[in-house]
């Protein structure tokens, strides 16, 4: 069995008018406050939430799981960076990276003035690590570097010692949207060292292990 649906309508079958959205003057039904452009055809059953899209969107990638990386940028005492799930390799024929960095952050000022940074890759055991890097406690800039042991590679930016492995990247071209900037880096040095993965998945870090059970 499936199910028809219009991604984010209002007044579906079962689900509770948003109060926050305006009705409409010809079926008094709640409108959607984005209108969709397709229907799907999704098997049933179906959660269909009854949030504004923002927040749906939200819950839909609270279900991802994602590899957990330190993106490290800045020289010297303007050394700064973030922990961010969203670096992974665009191609390998050229070798690019790709990493969408908040407009926001201090992160996305050294990027631009260094015109380099380091992708590591996390091991399970590194969640203080994470938490530095993401900021919290308010730790900012070079205080997020201590506690670990780090080198330079190619470009200046800083390789995490004890990463599963670091990709270090000089930006080749930069994408400004909304209030991220995606940041494509050609790679100039790569270092693997291996160990169990830090992922991070509804909110919560865990082990990526190996051995998992085939779906198939
Ligand atoms: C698990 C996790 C994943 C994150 N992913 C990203 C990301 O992909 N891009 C991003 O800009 N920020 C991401 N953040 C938030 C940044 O780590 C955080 O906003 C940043 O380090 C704050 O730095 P600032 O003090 O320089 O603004 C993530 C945070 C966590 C905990």
């Amino acid at each position: 069995m499936s199910a028809s649906f219009q991604a984010a309508a209002a007044g579906h079958a079962g689900i509770a008018p948003d109060p926050r959205r305006p009705l409409s003057p010809k079926t008094g039904e709640a409108m959607s406050l984005r209108q969709p452009t397709r229907s799907f055809e999704i098997p049933e059953p179906a959660r269909l939430s009854p949030e504004p899209i923002p927040a749906s969107l939200k819950e839909a990638m609270r279900h991802l799981v994602g590899g957990v990386s330190v993106v490290t940028a800045g020289l010297g005492d303007e050394r700064t960076g973030a922990t961010v799930t969203s670096a992974h390799s665009l191609s390998v024929d050229p070798e690019t990276m790709v990493v969408s960095i908040n407009r926001s952050s201090s992160t996305w000022f050294a990027i631009q003035k260094t015109g380099h940074f380091c992708v590591n890759l996390l091991r399970a055991d590194q969640q203080d690590v994470a938490d530095r890097f993401a900021g919290r406690g308010g730790i900012k800039g070079p205080q997020r570097y201590e506690g670990a042991r780090w080198s330079v590679l190619e470009t200046g930016a800083a390789a995490l010692d004890d990463a599963v492995a670091s990709v270090d990247c000089e930006v080749e071209h930069i994408l400004e949207r909304h209030s991220h900037a995606v940041i494509f880096g050609a790679v100039r040095a790569v270092v693997i060292r291996g160990g169990p993965a830090l992922v991070y998945s509804h909110g919560r870090y865990g082990e990526y292990r190996h051995g998992m059970e085939p779906v198939a």
